[in-house]
């Protein structure tokens, strides 16, 4: 690991920690592509880690590249993203590449389909160099518990340079969200072992903001919905008559299933 901290500056509790205690096996960590890079951080995007490594690992083994993406159909693209969840998101990958393919990779990330702020300044930070702030859950909940309140996403990109410094780029976001992950987790934080400790306004959590809950999974539209995806990857045609018809629905809707008269397949 180089960290890459400003100029001279000695490198602070945050970047010792980062240097000996970061996830730096993970193997996405070892791209510096733009393309393998978008594929993690948006199959990461609300997955976990243990989930998401062997479905990366697969998905960059057959789609690479844009190109060997845009070429594939959709379908191809389903079956490698498998029981990850969110299908929307392979979606917007395929799409992505296709738009990529065709036109190159634009100069705001954040014109590609499903790449939000924190995605395009996450790869901006990784594949190319570029210093840019990128706040995701885990490393809000760090900022916010440093600063012992609530931050907007302005004073939440400035607060992950203040709280990040010298760390800069790539090394800043690995380390903040690392720590996140790793220490200030979401319930039973581990503040003994806190590089940023001794700073830290709050050393736990937050109140809990209202009406933050989650709806349950089980029975859900969202289950129902991978429950058919999984007939559809498991054969190339189903009878619709099988399938939970508003869940098929809602993945015709959505460019995930195909149906034609008494049969649905992937796209
Ligand atoms: N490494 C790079 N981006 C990541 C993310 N979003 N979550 C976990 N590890 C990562």
């Amino acid at each position: 690991m180089t960290a890459s901290t400003a100029s001279a500056r000695p490198p602070g509790p945050l970047a010792r920690w980062y240097a000996t205690r970061g996830r730096h096996d993970l193997p996405w960590r070892a791209a510096r592509d733009r393309w393998p890079v978008l594929v993690a951080e948006v199959m990461l995007h609300q997955t976990q880690v243990s989930r998401v490594r062997p479905v990366w690992e697969a998905f960059i083994d057959r789609f690479p590249t844009p190109e060997a993406t845009a070429a594939t159909p959709l379908g191809a693209v389903l079956r490698v993203w498998g029981r990850l969840g969110y299908p929307r998101r392979a979606r917007f990958l395929w799409l992505a590449a296709h738009r990529i393919v065709a036109e190159g990779w634009p100069a705001d990330l954040t014109e590609l389909p499903g790449v939000g702020r924190y995605t395009a300044g996450a790869v901006a930070a990784q594949a190319d160099g570029i210093d840019s702030a990128a706040v995701d859950v885990n490393i809000r909940r760090v900022l916010e518990r440093v600063c012992g309140r609530r931050l907007g996403d302005r004073e939440a990109d400035a607060e992950m340079r203040r709280v990040g410094a010298p760390l800069r780029g790539r090394d800043r976001l690995l380390a903040l969200m690392d720590l996140g992950a790793l220490v200030c987790r979401p319930r039973a934080p581990r503040c003994g072992d806190c590089p940023l400790q001794r700073r830290c306004r709050s050393r736990g959590p937050l109140p809990p903001d209202r009406g933050r809950r989650q709806a349950s999974y089980a029975g859900s539209l969202r289950q129902r919905r991978g429950q058919v995806l999984a007939r559809l990857r498991s054969a190339r045609r189903v009878a619709v008559a099988e399938l939970d018809p508003e869940a098929l629905d809602s993945l015709v809707t959505d460019g995930l299933a195909v149906r034609t008269g008494p049969l649905a397949r992937l796209p």
